[in-house]
């Protein structure tokens, strides 16, 4: 009875919440798989079988939040503080290009400072003059002003990452200190300003959090579709034991619970949003070891080795148990392993825009002429 009921769901044009959260309750095998094949067939269709790569530099673990879940938040005394220096964030530039990734993520703590503003500019500069403006740079650096996101996109960054965490203001409220740094509303006008500049635009939220419903998913999911999303950054929370939310660990579903839940989030929103690109995290790795080729099988088409030199790497925990499977190093290795990858392809030499991007573009251009037109 409820495989019908699944099909037909899965086969309309779109989904509504009541929909979603009636897809998200299924942990029996079957009906999972329905549903991950569905998303499968769909990635397929309208993408393609290539995994693009982005080779993720942890520029800098100092933070000026407190975020209540992250491991790097600015009260953990614990974590031995560090910033890469400008010649190993090159020698790792060096090793994407000579390696044929064509995409570099360069991601940090939040630092608002002119300092560090002029830092990311220059690395940008001098990235793009040492690879020959060969690599697509992403950056996620936090929430910043309109003037700054302006001056790194000039500097040559075109794509930007910055996660809700959760659209539901009330769970962001408990997962955040109560203050003017940690704000809702600041947070989304950012995302706002970033799509204004002409960014390709990331987003996305943690998976399983304390007193995270999957109402609250379902509504996730349709933020992502509401915001008219570019690209997707998503995964399961894990807890950290130097963090206030450790506190609520006995609330959580189990490690694989959470698992299966993030999975079908991965699902879900290839369903619903057919063309953006969606990152296979690092997170899932830490619930199930197989957990970013899992996603990659059903849903996602990019994957992120990391590129931090392994000097700088152990500092740089937003959880317990992070795994260091998949240090860029290894990547032949990883491929070898998962030689299947399940039909796909790694996308060496090929930035992977994410078309969803440049179909929302094309068409504000055309909308933008056509109403010149009728005025
Ligand atoms: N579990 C899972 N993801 C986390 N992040 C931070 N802390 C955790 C955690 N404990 C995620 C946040 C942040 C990104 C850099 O890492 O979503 O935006």
């Amino acid at each position: 009875m409820s495989k019908n009921k699944i099909i037909k769901i899965l086969n309309q044009a779109s989904r509504t919440k009541e929909d979603l959260v009636y897809l998200l309750s299924f942990y029996d095998k079957d009906e999972r798989q329905l549903i991950y094949d569905k998303s499968k067939e769909i990635r397929r269709k309208y993408i393609g079988n290539t995994i693009y790569l982005r080779g993720l530099i942890e520029y800098s673990n100092i933070c000026a939040k407190d975020c209540f879940y992250c491991g790097i938040r600015a009260n953990n005394k614990e974590v031995t503080r560090f910033t890469i220096s400008d010649a190993d964030v090159l020698k790792s530039a060096e090793y994407a290009y000579k390696h044929n990734y064509a995409s570099l993520v360069l991601q940090s703590g939040e630092i608002i400072s002119k300092a560090f503003t002029k830092k990311i500019t220059s690395l940008l500069k001098q990235i793009h003059i040492l690879t020959k403006n060969s690599l697509a740079i992403t950056l996620s650096c936090g929430e910043q002003s309109l003037k700054t996101y302006k001056e790194w996109y000039d500097a040559g960054a075109h794509r930007y990452l910055l996660r809700i965490e959760s659209s539901n203001k009330s769970l962001y409220k408990q997962i955040h200190p109560n203050n003017s740094k940690h704000n809702f509303d600041k947070r989304l006008a950012a995302l706002y300003n970033l799509k204004k500049i002409g960014y390709q635009v990331g987003t996305g939220f943690m998976i399983g959090l304390p007193k995270q419903t999957v109402e609250d998913l379902a509504d996730d999911l349709l933020f992502l579709k509401e915001f008219n999303i570019d690209m997707v950054g998503m995964g399961p929370y894990v807890e950290h034991i130097d963090t206030p939310l450790y506190a609520s660990r006995n609330e959580l579903l189990s490690q694989e619970k959470r698992y299966l839940l993030t999975l079908m989030m991965y699902a879900l929103l290839r369903i619903e949003m057919k063309d953006i690109n969606v990152a296979s995290t690092t997170a899932l790795d830490a619930l199930n070891p197989n957990g970013r080729v899992e996603a990659l099988d059903i849903a996602s088409n990019v994957l992120m080795p990391n590129l931090t030199p392994l000097k700088y790497n152990e500092n740089y925990h937003l959880y317990n148990n992070k795994p260091d499977s998949l240090h860029a190093d290894k990547l032949v290795q990883y491929i070898e392993k998962h030689k299947h990858l399940h039909g796909n392809k790694i996308g060496f030499g090929e930035q992977g825009s994410s078309q969803h991007f440049y179909k929302r573009i094309h068409l504000k251009r055309t909308t933008i002429a056509k109403n010149k037109k009728e005025s």
